[in-house]
């Protein structure tokens, strides 16, 4: 009888809490909005939701096929047992810039942090903002499918010490405002250099080709830089378009990966953001294709 009352107790303490922590926690309406565009500005949906199969938004499940194998993006959900629900957002500003899970784990780069870790500290708790107001969804993680010895999450240790450098993107200031926000988004938000730029036998991307072209995940990506085997002979009004909405000069749609980086991430940014990558991209290093097209 007593033990009945005290659940009783209980149960009632929980629901009056309950609804109180969840307005306390309440993000606020203008941060969701901004994260919202960090949201697509960063592609986050892409790997984290199973298209194919019909997944819910950031229920995890997508593959993705690495040299390494394959990898599934997690449910980043805030569903409290499935997704990321119970994190804080010193958890979460930690995976992004550090590539390390809450309980000290460290991350595989098929995550992007090693471009995801320069973003601003306000740009990532805007995101935190919106990443918690999307739907829960409670579906188990689906475990990496990767060979020895890359299966090893201790092995990432090594790997970051020396192929990663965390921190907060630092504008250049020999460039542009607006050359230095193109910068901040290709090469960290938007991470055009994630399959533009070639990586090495361990996946790590070679600083020396930057976005000369590379192949991780399903197709080859070409050559973005003003090399003439690169964007060299594109007029700016015909990359804008592309970016945009996928249309090539010669009437064609970009394919694979790249038309879902149209149709999730720059098809979604403001003209000046765009206009701002474009200009950033025409003062990168030229490099010669590698590769017959
Ligand atoms: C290119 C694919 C890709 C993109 C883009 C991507 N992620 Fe992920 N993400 C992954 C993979 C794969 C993992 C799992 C890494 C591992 O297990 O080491 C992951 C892990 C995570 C985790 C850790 C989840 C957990 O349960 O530990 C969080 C949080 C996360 N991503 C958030 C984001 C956010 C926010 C964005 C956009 C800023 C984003 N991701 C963009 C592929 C991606
Ligand atoms: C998930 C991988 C991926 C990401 C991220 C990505 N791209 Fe691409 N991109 C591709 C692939 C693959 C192609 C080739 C598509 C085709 O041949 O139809 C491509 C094609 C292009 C082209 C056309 C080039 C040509 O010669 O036809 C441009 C321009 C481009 N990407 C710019 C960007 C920019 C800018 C970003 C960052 C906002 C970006 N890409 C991010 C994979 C990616």
């Amino acid at each position: 009888m007593i033990a009945k009352a005290a659940r009783a107790v209980l149960i009632l303490a929980l629901a009056i809490a309950a609804p109180g922590v969840a307005l306390a926690q309440a993000p606020a309406p203008d941060a969701v909005k901004r994260g919202e565009y960090i949201f697509n500005a960063a592609g986050c949906l892409s790997c984290h939701t199973d298209v194919k199969n019909n997944g819910q938004p950031l229920a995890g499940g997508r593959e993705m096929k690495t040299p390494f194998g394959s990898f599934f993006g997690p449910n980043i959900t805030p569903h409290p047992t499935y997704g990321i629900g119970r994190w804080t957002e010193a958890q979460f500003r930690r995976a992004l810039r550090e590539g390390i899970r809450p309980d000290g784990a460290h991350y595989f780069p098929s995550f992007p942090y090693t471009s995801f870790s320069g973003m601003s500290d306000g740009d990532i708790s805007d995101l935190w903002a919106y990443m918690r107001t999307v739907p829960q969804e409670a579906r188990p993680n689906t475990p990496h499918s990767i060979g020895f010895p890359f299966n090893i999450r201790l092995g990432m240790i090594g790997w970051k010490w020396l192929f990663f450098t965390p921190g907060e993107f630092k504008p250049d200031p020999a460039q542009s405002a607006e050359v230095n926000r193109g910068a901040y988004l290709t090469n960290h938000l938007s991470h055009c250099g994630e399959c533009h730029t070639p990586r090495n036998s361990l996946g790590a991307r070679d600083r020396s080709r930057h976005l000369g072209g590379g192949a991780i995940h399903e197709g080859p990506a070409p050559n973005i830089t003003p090399h003439p085997t690169g964007l060299g002979k594109w007029s700016p009004a015909d990359l804008l378009d592309l970016l945009k909405n996928g249309g090539k000069p010669d009437g064609d749609f970009v394919g694979g990966e790249m038309a879902e980086v149209v149709k999730e991430t720059t098809g979604k940014l403001t003209d000046a953001d765009l206009q701002a990558m474009l200009a950033y991209l025409r003062t990168v290093p030229p490099l010669e294709s590698q590769r017959r097209k």
